[in-house]
């Protein structure tokens, strides 16, 4: 579909079926106006070749001179017929004896005259009938008077007004026409700017169309062209973003694996052997635990899925209570003593797997971080205004404030955080908070020290 074409197709069909049916009714006006001037021609020369019955001889004559008849005839460039007949008694006075006679149903009126069109020596004649009354001579007591004419002068007009007013009007619809064409060619101007600019454009080029000089009528569509422009831009973003974390991360644990595995090759000792492959074992799990949170954190980029989005109901008092439940082993293994509380109910529109990541990731640090025989709570509940809060509790080391906005970095770790982590697990968390437009807090624990971390879901 072209718009161009869309838009004249719909200006100028419309424009020239208007004119066609105004031309048509002008025409046929103007044709009997014309036709009306030459009935009343007509019914004059009937009426004055009535006046001229006389009585001549003892016989009923007409007083016309040929040359008057003759004028008549060429004034009019058409041939006359014409016939003087009486009807009481029947008999031809003068004239075409042979003239087609009116329609009977006309039944002529003194004095009205009635026209009517007839054929008459194989040619078209318009022909006007008159009865007139006679009261001064016994031969006849009443007139018919015929006069009838071909139609050369009406159909000559009838020619000009066709050819005059037709080649006029169709100039002026021409004229028109064009200028729809103009105007239709200047209004899509814009739209051809724009896409001027946009062929000019180099590849990698994502930046917003420019909105000046756009029509408003096109300025929705091109904000949402820009909009998805910028979701594509994020996107690509979000994906550079993830290879470089990724060919980051992988390089050094992969080069520590080729090296223990060297070093475990050239080993002759079993026992020596089975250290290092233990070691081997070790490594692979902190590096698979790393390729999880990569992923989870290419996952959780609100612009790698934006489209994808699934959001349902997740009732945080389960979720959190699964998690706790998934983490109670490696928190029994490091001494510590993880509670879990979620009387009321609270429910959020989100994800669940991610919010599963999020509380996961949470609780995962706590036991983490927090020295063997620690303590660590989870609690679901809702605060003073309403809002759903995820809270985390642990009393070990705690994050001084000054840090408390640099761990949300990605591969932000603090000092003396232990070989096994990445510094990808905050970042998860503030990524997906932001996405379901919930608020976390690094907070101080309400006595001693560790740390307590709130997540707040909106309402
Ligand atoms: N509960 C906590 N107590 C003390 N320090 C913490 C706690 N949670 C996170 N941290 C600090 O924040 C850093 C970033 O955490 P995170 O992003 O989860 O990465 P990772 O756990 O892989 O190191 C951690 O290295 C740790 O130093
Ligand atoms: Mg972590």
């Amino acid at each position: 579909m072209r718009l161009r074409s869309v838009l004249l197709r719909w200006l100028l069909v419309p424009l020239i079926t208007l004119w066609a049916i105004g031309f048509r009714i002008h025409y046929v006006r103007t044709l009997a106006l014309a036709n009306e001037a030459y009935d009343r021609t007509l019914l004059g020369s009937a009426l004055a070749m009535a006046e001229q019955v006389s009585v001549r001889d003892g016989r009923l004559g007409v007083d016309m001179p040929d040359a008057a008849l003759e004028m008549l005839e060429s004034q009019a460039q058409d041939r006359i017929f014409y016939r003087v007949g009486c009807l009481d008694p029947p008999s031809a006075v003068n004239g075409y004896d042979d003239l087609p006679a009116p329609p009977p149903a006309s039944g002529t009126v003194d004095g009205q005259p009635v026209f009517f069109d007839a054929s008459y020596r194989g040619e078209l004649v318009r022909m006007v009938a008159l009865r007139r009354p006679l009261y001064d001579t016994p031969l006849c007591r009443q007139l018919l008077v015929q006069v009838g004419e071909t139609l050369g002068a009406r159909q000559a007009l009838s020619r000009r007004v066709l050819l005059d007013a037709g080649s006029l009007q169709l100039t002026l619809v021409a004229m028109a026409a064009l200028l729809i064409t103009l105007g239709v060619h200047r209004g899509l101007l814009p739209l051809r700017r724009i896409r001027d600019e946009i062929r000019a454009r180099g590849q990698g080029d994502l930046t917003p169309i420019r909105l000046e000089g756009v029509p408003r009528e096109v300025a929705p569509l091109i904000e949402a062209i820009n909009l998805h422009t910028d979701r594509k831009r994020r996107l690509n973003e979000a994906h550079r973003q993830f290879i470089a974390d990724a060919s980051h991360q992988l390089k050094t644990p992969l080069a520590v694996l080729k090296a223990q595995a060297a070093q475990a090759l050239v080993q002759q000792d079993v026992r020596a052997m089975r250290g290092i492959v233990q070691e081997i074992h070790d490594s692979t799990d902190a590096t698979s635990r790393m390729v999880h949170q990569l992923l989870a954190l290419a996952r959780s980029d609100p612009a790698a899925t934006a489209t994808q989005d699934l959001v349902e109901p997740v009732d945080l008092v389960d979720l959190a209570r699964a998690v706790c439940f998934d983490l109670l082993t490696p928190a029994l293994a490091r001494g510590i003593e993880l509670g879990f509380d979620g009387e009321t109910p609270a429910t959020t529109p989100g994800q669940p797997l991610l919010l599963r990541e999020l509380v996961a990731n949470l609780v995962d640090n706590a036991i983490r971080y927090t020295p063997a025989g620690g303590e660590v709570a989870v609690t679901v509940r809702r605060d003073n205004a309403g809002h759903a809060c995820i809270e985390v509790l642990d009393n070990g080391p705690g994050i001084a404030p000054t840090e408390r906005e640099a761990v949300f970095e990605r591969f932000h770790r603090l000092h003396g955080s232990g070989a096994d982590g990445c510094g990808l697990g905050l970042a998860i968390v503030r990524q997906i908070a932001e996405r379901h437009g919930a608020q976390i807090e690094l907070g101080d624990p309400p006595e001693g020290h560790g740390l307590r971390v709130s997540v707040r879901f909106p309402r």
